[in-house]
C-alpha cells in the first residue's frame, strides 16, 4: 500500500509536492504524484504543506494532523531582530515554582525544531522539585573539587566552589526547575537535534512568562557521571543526556540589546 493518497479530482499536477520532497520519494505520474522510492519518506510533511488543493494526503505526515493557516505572519526585519537579539541567559529567578502548564509549552515547541532527516527522538525530562537541584548542585560541586585536584579544570570551577560555600548557587542559578532532554545513544545527530530544540525552548521561554539559561557546567559533571545523572533523573535505557537548560520565572529583564564580536564573513566565489 502506498502511503500517499491522491484526490486525482483537487491534484492540478503543479508537482510542488514532487519537487518539496527532500528524498525524492515522488515523481510525476500520469494523474499526479507517485511514489517512486519506498522506505524513504522522513515524515518531514512538506509534500501535504505545499499542495495548494488538498490534494495529497501522506500516511506519516497526515493532511488532518497539519494546522492550517491562512496567512504565515512574517514578522518585519526589526521585529524579528529584536525578538532574537533579546533572547538572553536569565541567572535570577523567582523563588516561585512555573506551573506545569507553562513548562509543557515550553518543551512543547522544542519539537518543532528541525532534526537531521527528521529524525527528532528528543526527550525531556524536567526537573519540577527545586530540593533535587540542590541536591545535584553540590555534587557538580564535589566535582569539581576533584577535578581541580587532577589538575584538568575549567577555569572557572574555582569561583562556583566560592561561590557555593558563601551560600550562592552559581550552577543553575537558583532556578526552580531543569529542562534535561535526553537522546538515543545510537543517534548520530543527539546532540545537533538537542542544541536546536532547546534554542526553540530558549526563544520561546519568555512568550509563556518564563527565562531560561543553558546548563553547561552540569552538563560537564553529566557528562563525566553519565551513569548517575542517568539514574537519578529517571532517563530511560538506550537513551543518554544530550543536552540540559534551566528554567523559571524570571526577575531580571535586560533594557539593551547587547552588541558581539564584529562580524566575521568571507565572501567565497
Ligand atoms: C553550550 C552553552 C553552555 C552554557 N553554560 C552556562 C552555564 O553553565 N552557566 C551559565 O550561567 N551560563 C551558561 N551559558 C550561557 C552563556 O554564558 C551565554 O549564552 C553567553 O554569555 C551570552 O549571553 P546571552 O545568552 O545572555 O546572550 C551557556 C551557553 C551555552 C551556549
Amino acid at each position: 500500500m502506498s502511503f500517499i493518497e491522491l484526490d486525482t479530482e483537487r491534484c492540478v499536477q503543479c508537482e510542488l509536492c514532487v519537487k518539496a520532497c527532500p528524498v525524492g520519494a515522488l515523481g510525476l505520474g500520469e494523474s499526479g504524484p507517485e511514489v517512486v522510492l519506498e522506505g524513504v519518506c522522513n515524515k518531514c510533511g512538506h509534500c501535504v504543506a505545499v499542495c495548494p488543493k488538498d490534494a495529497l494526503n501522506n500516511r506519516y505526515a497526515s493532511l488532518i494532523s497539519q494546522k492550517h493557516i491562512d496567512t504565515y505572519p512574517v514578522l518585519d526585519a526589526e521585529t524579528a531582530e529584536i525578538f532574537l537579539r533579546s533572547r538572553r541567559s536569565i541567572r535570577y529567578y523567582k523563588k516561585r515554582a512555573a506551573s506545569r502548564e507553562q513548562l509543557l509549552q515550553l518543551v512543547n515547541i522544542a519539537r518543532f525544531a528541525p532534526t537531521a532527516s527528521n529524525s527528532q527522538s528528543v526527550s525531556y525530562y524536567i526537573v519540577e522539585d527545586r530540593s533535587v537541584l540542590d541536591e545535584l548542585a553540590e555534587l557538580v560541586v564535589e566535582w569539581m573539587k576533584m577535578q581541580i585536584a587532577t589538575g584538568e579544570y575549567h577555569h572557572s570551577f574555582p569561583v562556583h566552589i566560592d561561590a557555593w560555600k558563601n551560600g550562592k548557587d552559581t550552577i543553575f542559578r537558583g532556578a526552580p526547575h531543569l529542562v534535561v532532554a535526553a537522546a538515543p545513544k545510537e543517534l548520530k545527530n543527539r546532540r545537533d537535534n538537542t542544541v536546536f530544540s532547546l534554542a526553540y525552548l530558549e526563544l520561546y521561554a519568555g512568550s509563556v512568562g518564563l527565562g531560561s539559561c543553558w546548563a553547561g557546567l552540569f552538563e560537564m559533571f553529566a557528562s563525566a557521571n553519565d551513569e548517575y545523572v542517568s539514574k537519578r533523573i529517571g532517563i530511560k535505557p538506550g537513551l543518554m543526556l544530550t543536552g540540559a537548560v534551566m528554567v523559571g520565572v524570571p526577575v531580571e529583564r535586560y533594557l539593551k540589546l547587547v552588541n558581539r564580536d564584529p562580524l566575521d564573513v568571507t565572501w567565497v566565489d
